[in-house]
């Protein structure tokens, strides 16, 4: 029987975090809202139950509840921040408004609790509420200064509580206590891996599809790549894939897509060049929501005309990972950009079924399982690339002659990071082109020429990101190599905005 723990969401903004956190440690895991009915959270099998934190006050009408049947499923439950505090209320604890607010990094004391086994101590508070007094059978096993209850625990039912919030790298060690959970408290086998879920997840594809035809769109990136290989092991050529070039990839990239996706992979793969087309639907075009939204209109359009011509087919193959499965689940995030990747393409395309392998699967687990499928390691660990590609990096309208002064200063500054052995440690990493014009002198000739952006980050899934602090000599040789090599350009400058305020790219 498959382990899995189920993650009842109550709204925290760390709760991905808490599902990847026990992935990491070896059970899967899966999100589901608070309010899910108990048969959808029992599933085929529960080994535990994780509670997460959220915004409410536990005391407070209204507040976010689950159904409390969950505590008579006969599995330990753990419940972080506001989980604790909701156990607490159930079990008849008290919870009150923090004298002082905890925020940050807090000392903490712990017992020789299990669940403690390892940790550092120091820990991560964000709350404005605690337990005053742990309910009938639980005991207090940490504290802080400002919070007596810090943790409890009742190891006859196997119930457990935190304040702090161990799923973030802050907490010094915090991975420890969902490994100490998991093991010395729920006793479980921790043997998951998404390198493991290879052949499952081919045998299910095989299933799926028996032997009808199947249409993939390839944007070159890693998700789109993975599920290609895996429907290809699965069915092989019933699959067609098709890569469309809009134009707006970066230098040299179309034909090293072909080459990988052919040679490498011997994915059955057409190319279509829509060049043209797409420039010419976005000439003159200046607003960057319009922009992303023409690229995606002509996208749908390119790829339905392409599978037609193919004869059609029953099954369309989507990168769906899990991120946009729990995302498209909660829809009160406003909308800073509409996002399309080419794995989101419409349903009433006319396909009779979605063939969707990765929508389990976290961004590091769709990285373990390509390497485990012998995808080249360049390919598995490419940078994020957006669906509207180059067009959001020229800011106003876009025209062949500045996509291709972004495309050198981009494959210029690209090359420096490699050179530099900073490719892995920055997250994403690309030049923008401003459409501003600066004076300047080259040769003792003054100059009136285009300012180049320099963006790079650190991060670990896009939502916040650092600006990457680049060490000054290669930001010099950037500066120096941009301006040297790329004609029209006389001014650098390094972006060092954080998200938020900011975002990644700059449209
Ligand atoms: P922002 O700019 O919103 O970007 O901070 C977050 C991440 O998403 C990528 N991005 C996109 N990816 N289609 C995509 O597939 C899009 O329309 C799109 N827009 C932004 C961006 O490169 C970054 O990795």
């Amino acid at each position: 029987m498959r382990e899995r723990v189920v993650v009842l969401d109550f709204g925290g903004q760390y709760n991905q975090l808490i599902a990847r956190r026990v992935r990491e440690a070896g059970v899967y895991s899966e999100l589901i809202p608070h309010d899910a009915p108990i048969e959808r959270i029992k599933g085929d099998s529960i080994s535990a139950i994780i509670m997460t934190g959220g915004p409410d006050s536990a005391y407070e009408e209204g507040a976010k509840a689950c159904d409390n049947d969950v505590f008579s499923l006969g599995v330990p439950v753990l419940g972080i921040c506001y989980g604790m505090q909701y156990i607490a209320k159930v079990f008849g604890g008290a919870i009150a408004s923090a004298p002082i607010r905890e925020y940050g990094h807090t000392q903490i004391r712990f017992t020789d609790h299990p669940l403690f086994a390892g940790l550092g101590g120091v820990v991560w508070m964000n709350h404005n509420d605690s337990v005053t007094r742990a309910p009938e059978g639980f005991a207090a096993i940490a504290s802080t200064d400002a919070c007596p209850v810090a943790a409890f625990a009742d190891d006859k039912r196997k119930v457990y509580g935190i304040q702090f919030h161990a799923e973030v790298t802050h907490t010094q060690n915090g991975q420890k206590l969902f490994e100490n959970f998991l093991n010395s408290v729920c006793h479980l086998r921790c043997d998951y891996s998404a390198a493991n879920l290879k052949d499952e997840l081919i045998a299910s594809i095989r299933a799926q599809v028996g032997d009808k035809r199947i249409i993939g769109a390839l944007s070159g990136g890693v998700d789109s790549s993975v599920a290609s290989v895996l429907v290809h092991e699965a069915v092989g050529d019933q699959m067609t894939c098709i890569f469309v070039d809009h134009g707006l990839l970066r230098e040299n990239e179309a034909e090293q897509v072909m080459q990988v996706y052919h040679d490498t992979l011997s994915l059955n793969i057409i190319k279509v060049d829509a060049r043209e087309r797409f420039l010419s639907k976005l000439a003159g075009i200046t607003e960057p929501e319009r922009k992303r939204k023409i690229i995606g209109e002509e996208f749908i359009r390119v790829f339905e005309e392409e599978s037609k011509k193919l004869g059609g087919a029953e099954f369309l193959l989507q990168g769906t990972i899990y991120p946009d499965v729990i995302e498209s689940g909660t829809s009160s995030a406003s909308t800073i950009k509409s996002h399309h990747n080419v794995g989101g393409l419409p349903k009433d395309i006319g396909f009779t079924g979605l063939v969707e392998p990765l929508r389990m699967l976290f961004k590091d687990e769709v990285r373990a399982l390509g390497e485990s499928l012998g995808i080249p390691h360049e390919l598995v660990w490419r940078q994020p690339f957006p669906g509207p590609g180059l067009a959001i990096r020229v800011l106003g309208d876009v025209t062949e002659d500045k996509l291709a002064i972004l495309r050198r200063s981009d494959a210029i500054f690209r090359e420096e990071v490699k050179t530099a052995g900073l490719d892995r440690a920055i997250w994403q990493y690309f030049t923008v082109f401003t459409g501003m014009r600066t004076v300047g002198v080259m040769g003792d000739q003054r100059t009136y020429d285009y300012i180049i952006g320099v963006r790079a980050v650190t991060s670990t899934d896009a939502m916040t990101v650092e600006w990457a602090e680049i060490p000054y000599p290669v930001l010099r040789r950037i500066s120096e190599r941009i301006i040297g090599e790329v004609p029209h350009v006389n001014r650098v400058v390094y972006d060092i905005t954080s998200k938020p305020p900011g975002t990644i790219e700059w449209e």
